[in-house]
């Protein structure tokens, strides 16, 4: 019953703050939010609240994806998904910009509104004006109920459970899931092969697993975030599938230790932020082992070349960072879905060693409900 879930969800489990509890339970959380929707006979998902059939599925042309803060960055990921696996158009911006540049509304643009809370008053704005406008507007949200998942036309739970702790990280961890289903799923409406959707499928329920063992490196990144605790500025850096992670990895330090961070594009050091580097500004590289893989490493390089301290996220070794975390390699598109999740620890560790108020950071609240 509700009141059961409530009461097991708010106990602490002896954990010091919801932060770290709501961390250690992210197995648990994306294996509710896979469970009862893969569909092995025809490897795609079944997702009972789209309220999109195949046929209206078919004639959209492009996703645009809105969301604040932690869920953008979501819907960053999400957007690359859909553009890898169902070949549409899609994009992500934020909706708090959206709401207020008069966007040309399009009747074949799918609209994807993503919210933890589901009351983000920049969102639920957003959704309004879609709305007003025609569009058809979906909601990838977390808790039930709210506001945004009314106003939508239909949506996917994200399932994580309550979160507690202001800084997002076990809904972050679920809506790039959400996204990678509601990708699969425009992908084998459209040209996704069976082979393909079947990999995604297999990738998706290796998760839980990766997860529990990502976190198993706690005591490691512990030591790294109290070797970091003292920068000033730290530089978060990715490319295409890493960028995003780079851009959450960097607001959750920033939101729980109040340490001065950036992200950027790994392709774009070189037209700027290279001129930065040197050994008081260290720098987090996600590197997964894509196709991009060189490139990175040229990146790696160049920081290197500066005396720039690099910790590495990546899927094996990387000889030019000073330390590597490694995380477990599942298929190329759903990489982003593990790679920031040592960087939750990083920034709560971080949070710890500098004695900061982790689960309340100050000047911030868990939903920004007024404008
Ligand atoms: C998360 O760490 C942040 N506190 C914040 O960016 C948050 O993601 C944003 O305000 C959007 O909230 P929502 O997902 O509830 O809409």
């Amino acid at each position: 019953t509700t009141v059961e879930w409530e009461a097991a969800s708010y106990d602490m489990g002896g954990h010091d703050t919801y932060m770290h509890k709501e961390i250690h339970e992210q197995a648990d959380a994306v294996d509710r939010v896979l469970r009862g929707r893969i569909d092995e006979r025809f490897s795609t998902v079944h997702l009972g609240g789209l309220n999109l059939d195949a046929r209206e599925a078919r004639r959209i042309r492009r996703v645009k994806i809105l969301g604040c803060g932690t869920s953008y960055h979501a819907g960053m990921i999400g957007a690359q998904m859909i553009e890898e696996l169902a070949r549409i158009p899609a994009d992500a911006e934020p909706a708090s910009e959206f709401r207020y540049r008069n966007a040309v509304v399009d009747p074949d643009t799918l609209y994807v509104a993503v919210s933890q809370s589901g009351e983000t008053y920049d969102v639920l704005a957003a959704v309004q004006e879609l709305k007003r406008k025609g569009a058809r507007v979906l909601g990838v949200v977390n808790v039930v109920g709210s506001a945004i998942a009314r106003e939508a036309d239909g949506g996917i739970y994200v399932h994580a459970g309550p979160e507690v702790c202001v800084v997002s990280t076990k809904c972050f961890t679920n809506t790039t899931v959400a996204f990678a289903l509601l990708a699969l799923h425009l992908g084998r409406t459209r040209d996704l092969s069976v082979r393909d959707g079947k990999r995604i499928i297999e990738g998706l329920r290796r998760l839980p697993e990766q997860i529990t063992e990502i976190l198993k490196q706690e005591e490691e990144i512990k030591q790294l975030a109290e070797s970091y605790a003292d920068a000033r500025s730290m530089l978060f850096i990715g490319r295409v599938r890493g960028y995003p992670v780079a851009r959450e990895a960097s607001l959750k330090l920033k939101e729980v230790s109040y340490i001065h961070a950036e992200a950027y594009p790994a392709s774009e050091l070189k037209h700027g932020p290279l001129a930065l580097i040197e050994p008081a500004l260290p720098t987090v590289a996600i590197v997964p082992d894509d196709d991009l893989l060189e490139k990175n490493r040229a990146a790696l390089e160049e920081i290197k070349a500066r005396s720039g301290k690099i910790l590495a996220v990546a899927h094996q070794h990387q000889e030019k960072a000073d330390q590597t975390v490694i995380v477990p390699k599942n298929e190329d598109e759903l990489d982003p879905i593990l790679m920031g999740i040592p960087l939750q620890l990083l920034a709560y560790h971080t949070a710890k060693a500098l004695g900061r108020d982790i689960d309340k950071p100050r000047n911030l609240a868990k939903s920004v409900t007024v404008e």
